[in-house]
């Protein structure tokens, strides 16, 4: 069997690894193929090395553009590695604009579509990722779900048949990079020597109007403890383009954070505040109080005994920030680290001979 990989953004990167390492267990031939969305050192290649992950066989550098510029051009370079590589299976991750182009290009021209991490709904039709998500699931011939919530979702849209719970591929790198940082800890910028609060903002809802920023950028800098701010480039850019200082206040920024360094920094955090999806599930499977600055999640099972609260409006971040520590045990709704095999056995006993 013969598997595709599409990959291109910060969080595929992470959900590729077990994904690699699964495959070649399993004597599968795995392709990887990068869209090239994502570009800087510290936002897609320190991934490829601290995860171990081979190099990507194909790299389309397409880079940074509108969604359809972005999208566009990644279809038209896919449909052609496509055409050459004649997959069993092409694999797509998670929601970004890479996810979507692969999915068109490969159901345009009849090759077998997988997505992983397919059935999440956010129900909020202003983020980019919900279209993603939906039109993938809805194309794809296989939906390969990480949670029941995920496959009722599936259901619902008339998609039971084709999908197949495998669990979630970012807890099982999650969790053994949890267990190597743990007996080999690395060198970070983020200092535990008092207690501190690691935040991450990058959402377009978020960036893009300066009044919301500038209130949310206040809120961290007015916290009572060090806030680390592992700042995405939009962030950067945004804060740039609307006069804002990020140094303010209880604020530290920081550069992107490697995986091992950010699993590092939460496992040791007081609070995690974040607007990335990803994130907030790392957080709760760690055990880190997190403020979500969004009105709603994807990873509905985070909210459940209070690990993790949507607090949409930048001026309730402190008192979210300061509230009681839940003291019941957290659910594993989020599978037992080997999401990958499953994923693998899953595409392995869809293929078609
Ligand atoms: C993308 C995904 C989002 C995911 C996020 C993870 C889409 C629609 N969104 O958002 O779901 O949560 O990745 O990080 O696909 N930039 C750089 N260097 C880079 C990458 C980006 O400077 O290596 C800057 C560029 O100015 C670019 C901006 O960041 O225009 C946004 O990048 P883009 O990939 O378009 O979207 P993200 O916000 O990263």
């Amino acid at each position: 069997m013969k598997v595709l990989s599409v990959v291109g953004a910060r969080p595929q990167f992470v959900k590729l690894a077990p994904i690699a390492a699964a495959a070649t267990a399993a004597g599968v031939e795995h392709i990887v193929v990068h869209t090239g969305q994502h570009y800087d050192e510290d936002m897609s290649s320190s991934f490829f090395d601290e995860l171990g992950i081979p190099n990507p066989d194909v790299n389309l550098a397409i880079g940074s553009g509108s969604h359809g510029a972005q999208t566009g051009e990644m279809l038209v370079a896919l449909e052609k590695v496509f055409q050459e590589r004649q997959p069993d299976w092409v694999l797509v991750y998670g929601d970004t604009n890479s996810t979507l182009a692969a999915a068109i290009a490969a159901t345009k021209i009849h090759l077998p579509l997988a997505h992983l991490e397919a059935g999440l709904r956010s129900f909020n039709r202003r983020m980019p990722e919900e279209h993603n998500r939906v039109l993938t699931d809805h194309s794809a011939d296989l939906c390969l779900a990480p949670t029941e919530v995920a496959m009722a979702h599936l259901a619902h849209e008339g998609l039971a048949e084709r999908s197949v719970l495998v669990g979630d591929v970012m807890t099982d790198v999650l969790l053994r990079t949890a267990d190597r940082v743990a007996a080999n800890p690395v060198d970070s910028p983020v200092s535990a020597d008092a207690p501190y609060v690691v935040a991450t903002i990058h959402r377009p809802d978020n960036t893009d109007d300066p009044d919301r920023l500038a209130a949310i950028l206040n809120a961290l800098a007015g916290l009572d403890k060090r806030v680390y701010l592992a700042a995405h480039p939009r962030l950067v850019d945004r804060a740039a383009t609307h006069g804002l200082k990020l140094e303010i206040g209880a604020i530290t920024p920081l550069a992107p954070l490697s995986y091992p360094r950010l699993v590092q920094a939460v496992t040791a955090a007081d609070a995690v505040v974040t607007d990335s999806g990803g994130l907030q599930k790392e957080a709760f499977l760690l055990g880190a109080l997190t403020t979500t600055v969004r009105s709603e999640t994807e990873w509905v099972e985070t909210l459940d005994d209070g690990w993790n609260q949507l607090v949409n409006d930048p001026a309730e971040i402190a008192a979210s920030v300061g509230r009681t520590r839940p003291t019941a045990t957290r659910a594993t709704p989020y599978g037992d680290g080997h999401a990958a095999d499953a994923t693998i056995s899953a595409l392995i006993a869809h293929t078609s001979s």
